[in-house]
């Protein structure tokens, strides 16, 4: 007889024994040691640790912005050191990044940052429309469609790039410090978003350096510290 099958959980993404070394001249600095770690699909992980810790560096890793200097990294089944430009690029329309920073273009209103990506990554014209509102209304920025960054509280700036992230409506969703810049109040409102992203079935990923952040969050956090993962909890 043979055994019940074992049901693998989906890996949304797996990292084995992953380094990364930046060379700064003739000096190296270890961003990233010994780093091991998988994430399911569907599951809210908080990446924590202090500035400098090498969170950035890690999630660059994710979407291949940078390349480990030893080990494996799997996100989505693709193994990133043998994809090839193609898939590459399909990877990176199944992930939505958001930064600090909402980096939105200053001379665009919200509605056209939103509808500039998609533009970008191929989606079809007449499903343009739908989608741009959809994330909007996801954030609660319908009403400023029209507006221009400049005329954004940070926090609708930082909500209008989560828009941008999600319109494309990503697997994975990872975002760096996406309250840095905020106060409680709209920090809280961001936090709200992305928590609403998730339940809608996206994996997430969140790096922070505010412990109170990772705590409110309450869900499995990494914790990182001089490149090293130091805890896997919650
Ligand atoms: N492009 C780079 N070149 C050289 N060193 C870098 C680079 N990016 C990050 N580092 C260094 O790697 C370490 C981790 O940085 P980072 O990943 O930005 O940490 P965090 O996001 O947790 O603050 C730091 O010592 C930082 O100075
Ligand atoms: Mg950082």
């Amino acid at each position: 007889m043979t055994p019940a099958a074992i049901i693998e959980p989906p890996a949304m993404m797996e990292l084995h024994r992953v380094w990364k070394v930046y060379s700064v001249g003739p000096v190296k600095v270890p961003a990233l040691s010994d780093v091991s770690f998988q994430v399911t699909k569907g599951e809210f992980v908080t990446l924590h640790g202090p500035s400098g810790a090498g969170k950035t560096t890690l999630l660059r890793l994710l979407y291949r912005e940078e390349i480990p200097s030893e080990g494996e990294i799997q996100v989505l089944g693709l193994d990133l050191a043998r994809a090839r430009r193609g898939e590459v690029a399909a990877l990176r329309r199944s992930i939505g990044v958001v930064f600090q920073d909402a980096r939105l273009l200053p001379g665009r209103t919200v509605y056209e940052n939103v509808a500039f990506v998609l533009r970008v990554l191929g989606t079809p014209r007449r499903e343009i429309t739908a989608r741009v509102f959809e994330a909007l209304r996801a954030v609660g920025l319908s009403a400023r469609a029209q507006a221009y960054p400049a005329q954004l509280s940070q926090g609708e700036a930082q909500r209008a790039a989560l828009a941008r992230a999600i319109a494309r409506k990503p697997l994975l969703l990872i975002a760096d410090e996406p309250t840095g810049n905020l106060d409680e109040g709209m920090a809280a409102e961001v936090l709200d978003v992305i928590r609403d992203v998730w339940a809608g079935g996206t994996t997430v990923l969140v790096a922070t350096h505010q412990k109170a952040l990772a705590r409110t969050l309450r869900r499995r956090t990494l914790t990182l510290q001089n490149g090293r993962l130091l805890k896997d909890e919650g």
